[in-house]
């Protein structure tokens, strides 16, 4: 007889949620007929934990009452405590099968290096839209620089109070602005490799995103509507939340050839955080819908798009627990509707 979808899934514990433990999460949630039971770790602020509830996994500090799980299929230990293996011998079940040791290193292994690999292909996206960013980051930085560098000119004897005054604050303003430009590109480039997961505004992401795509396409002609209900606050890495929107952003603008609406909207529907990026643009081919999402798919011209941006995108998006998907009928404009679980939000 065959085997129901029920009895062919692995169900699978993991013990230890350091680094090793976050990248199986993130790479056994990838894969279909795995499913986690849960995950525990002895430090409740492991990052992994976090990591677990995005995807609404059980967490627990309880090692030994995880393992005693019967359905377990297998356990994973990456914790590389040696009082484990003895533990996890005393409560599992006989029907468990335990990868630890040797093995669990192995795997955790090759697991980071599929992680590397993946880190690597998205900071090298992330380099390669700043390569697109640069003359129009030069720029908007000439237009401040010049204002202060002719009220510093003014100022070189001037002995009127007043004037003195008035130029210093003007000279602030302009200093403020090119450091908000500066944050804004810090928030950009900076690598995925560390976590920094912290309370993050959404739609204050959303104006942070449109700003820096505006180095790299002119908005001048595109109107942007802002749609945003009151969300709740993320728990997530803002930097990998902005590298989502500044790629959907750019798509959109890029398809409206720099003419056209462009919608940002965010929102909560029964117990989803939703954002949606829609424009004005031609649309997707019906027959390329499945396939935007696939590394180094693009339309674009040679030597323009890599065809990484929406495959970044979206694994970012699921590793949040999120799920994307383009709504889009050729000639009538596209939206990318991305869903955030709440568990997600602060
Ligand atoms: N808003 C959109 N409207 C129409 N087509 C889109 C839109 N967004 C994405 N696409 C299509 O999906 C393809 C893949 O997008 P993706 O962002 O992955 O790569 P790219 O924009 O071509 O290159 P890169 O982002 O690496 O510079 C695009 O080439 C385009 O055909
Ligand atoms: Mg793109």
């Amino acid at each position: 007889m065959k085997p129901t979808a029920a009895e062919q899934s692995l169900f699978v514990v993991i013990l230890g949620a350091g680094k090793g433990g976050s990248a199986l999460i993130e790479l056994l949630t990838r894969c279909s007929g795995i499913r986690i039971l849960g995950v525990a770790d002895s430090n409740p602020d492991a990052p992994g934990l976090q990591l677990a509830r995005y995807h609404y996994i059980p967490t627990t500090s309880d090692i030994a009452w995880l393992v005693a799980r019967d359905e377990a299929s297998l356990i994973i230990d990456v914790t590389g405590d040696p009082a484990i293996p003895s533990l996890i011998a005393r409560h599992k079940s006989p029907k468990t099968e335990v990868l630890g040791g040797i093995a669990a290193r192995l795997i955790w292994s090759l697991i980071q290096a599929e992680h590397e690999m993946y880190e690597h292909l998205a900071h090298a996206e992330k380099l390669s839209t700043l390569g697109i960013f640069t003359a129009g980051i030069a720029h908007e930085f000439n237009n401040p620089l010049h204002g202060i560098m002719g009220f510093s000119q003014h100022l070189q004897g001037e002995t009127d109070p007043a004037i003195i005054s008035e130029y210093s604050r003007e000279i602030v303003t302009l200093t403020r602005r090119l450091s908000e430009m500066t944050k804004g590109l810090n928030l950009y480039a900076r690598t995925g490799q560390m976590p920094e997961i912290t309370d993050v505004q959404i739609p204050q992401l959303l104006d942070e995103a449109i700003k820096m795509a505006a180095f790299s396409t002119m908005l001048d002609e595109v109107t942007v509507v802002r749609n945003y209900a009151p969300v709740p606050d993320m728990q997530v890495n803002p930097s990998e939340l902005h590298q989502i929107f500044v790629n959907l952003i750019i798509n959109a603008v890029q398809a409206m050839n720099a003419r056209g609406h462009l919608t940002l909207s965010t929102g909560v529907e029964g117990g989803y955080l939703t954002v949606t990026i829609q424009d004005t643009g031609p649309g997707i081919a019906p027959q390329d819908l499945a396939r935007v999402f696939a590394p180094f798919f693009t339309t674009k011209e040679r030597g323009s798009g890599t065809g990484l941006g929406l495959y970044i995108v979206r694994t970012i998006v699921n590793k949040y627990g999120g799920t994307i998907e383009p709504v889009s009928q050729s000639g009538n404009g596209t939206t990318f509707r991305i869903q955030f679980p709440l568990s997600s939000a602060a």
